[in-house]
């Protein structure tokens, strides 16, 4: 895309290096946190990278991404490098759809994700929690970010579609980390050379897929079969219909609910493993969640009406998605020329607001390494600028879980922190790896002692 517009400063890639760069075996690739960050701290936080002749903006300013997101929401759509990765798995469900059938399809499922509704989940969230810490072992260390995402989709399929995946789940977690790193190997701007390649990871990544599938048209089949409504999310697409009377055909259901399947557990997962990971390493604000715990459940379940008297839950799950929030950008198209200041966002560039970077300005969030939940004490919180910290994205595309997110992450943390401590293994490296989401590279290896009471 050629342009005679004035552009923010930024880097100039060859196209050869790039096309290179994609051939290689995506482990083994520059790790694109890197290049985020050292983008910004080269070129701040509005640049623009040439890769080829094609424009790619990096943004991690709160005014513009309010304009972009909310103010001109209507002149983006979701970029070509976002679909050309997901549209595989996900097809045309409600991440990627565009327009009024977007508009339709969120206006369908909203009701699913009422509050009253979602406090309806509150039990299911719990009772699966203490089923799954039930079986853990004291004496065995464990990846307590595979606990978290087999827990986390038992939920999502128990609440959403009534569905129980408790002999499934394990095999599910694995077979997704195959189609992240899939998918993850198909971002890029110029995947043509590597699409053409055989590769075993495209095999497993269809295998995988198909297993999947599987598994979900059973899910759909039974409830069509039994044909009672459920009341949760699967009895509202199935009852859908347009204006002529037609309910959603079977690949439009299908894409809704993989959708749903993977958005609605994996982000949760990883938001849990962090603030496990954090916890371990600062016993400090352990030590306050476990006080708080202790002197509001005095050892019983948390319920829904407890959560009002958890603030520093609540702080604690926020501060964790603020250093590794789980998306760690949202990206976008414009369908027409943008104008932001005295720059114009060229029709089809690539428009990237990274979260991650966001976070991290020491402007909006002094000592920014520092896991540090008091900033979000609700007197604190009210400094920080409205879209500088946006872990669920903002605007009409905002996360349609962002609430059952919350109820579920501080539900979680509270059933298993009122019984467990967990130690971090010995020299196991907790390192970011950005694989769709912004996972722990290496898992988060703990070992799982039961805890004294605090005192209070
Ligand atoms: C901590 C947990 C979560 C995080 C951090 C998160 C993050 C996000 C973000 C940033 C977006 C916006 C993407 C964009 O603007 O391009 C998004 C969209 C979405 N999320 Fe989440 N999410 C979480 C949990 C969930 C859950 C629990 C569900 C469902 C049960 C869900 C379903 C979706 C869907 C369907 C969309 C697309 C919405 C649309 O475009 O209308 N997410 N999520």
């Amino acid at each position: 895309m050629a342009t005679d517009y004035k552009l923010p400063p930024g880097p100039i890639f060859r196209l050869w290096f790039i096309r290179l760069m994609q051939l290689m075996p995506f482990r083994t690739r520059p790790e694109p946190l890197l290049f985020t960050v050292k983008t910004f701290q080269e070129y701040g936080s509005f640049a623009c990278a040439r890769v080829g002749n094609r424009l790619f903006f990096q943004i991690s300013d709160p005014e513009l991404t309010h304009q972009i997101l909310v103010t001109h929401a209507d002149k983006f759509h979701k970029d070509d490098v976002l679909n050309r990765a997901l549209r595989p798995v996900t097809g045309n469900g409600l991440l990627l759809s565009e327009g009024d059938f977007w508009r339709k399809q969120r206006k369908l499922a909203q009701p699913a994700f009422h509050h009253k509704r979602i406090e309806s989940y509150a039990t299911a969230m719990v009772e699966e929690t203490q089923r799954a810490i039930a079986a853990w072992q004291t004496d065995q260390p464990f990846d307590v970010l595979f606990e978290m995402t087999q827990l986390a989709l038992k939920i999502v399929a128990r609440t959403l579609f009534s569905a129980d995946v408790s002999d499934s789940a394990a095999r599910v977690s694995q077979l997704v980390t195959v189609l992240l790193e899939a998918a993850n190997n198909r971002i890029g701007i110029f995947t043509t050379l590597y699409d053409l390649l055989p590769s075993a990871i495209k095999r497993r990544e269809r295998a995988a897929l198909r297993e999947i599938d599987a598994l979900l048209r059973q899910i759909i089949s039974r409830r069509r079969a039994d044909g009672t409504d459920r009341g949760d999310l699967l009895s509202m697409l199935l009852a859908a219909t347009d204006e002529d009377g037609n309910g959603m055909t079977d690949q439009q259901l299908r894409d809704e609910v993989i959708t749903i399947f993977l958005a609605g557990h994996e982000t949760t997962a990883v938001t849990l493993a962090w603030t496990w990971a954090l916890l371990a390493q600062h016993p400090e604000v352990e030590a306050k969640l476990w006080a708080e715990l202790d002197s509001v459940l005095g050892g019983r379940a948390p319920t829904l009406a407890d959560l009002p008297n958890l603030p520093y839950t609540e702080m604690v799950i926020k501060e964790a998605m603020r250093l590794y929030p789980p998306a760690g950008g949202v990206s976008r198209m414009p369908i027409t020329d943008v104008q932001l200041g005295e720059y114009v966002l060229p029709k089809g560039s690539n428009v990237f607001i990274s979260m991650y970077v966001m976070h991290r300005d020491p402007r909006y969030f002094p000592e920014p390494e520092r896991f540090i939940p008091e900033r979000f004490s609700k007197e604190r919180e009210a400094e920080i600028p409205r879209y500088a910290y946006l872990p669920f994205g903002a605007g009409p595309r905002i996360c349609i879980g962002n609430s059952f997110a919350m109820l579920e992450a501080r539900l979680i943390l509270a059933t298993v922190a009122q019984r467990f401590k967990l130690a971090l293994v010995k020299d196991h490296p907790i390192l970011p790896e950005q694989l769709f989401t912004i996972r722990p590279k290496y898992g988060v290896k703990v070992v799982a002692s039961v805890r004294e009471p605090v005192l209070v």
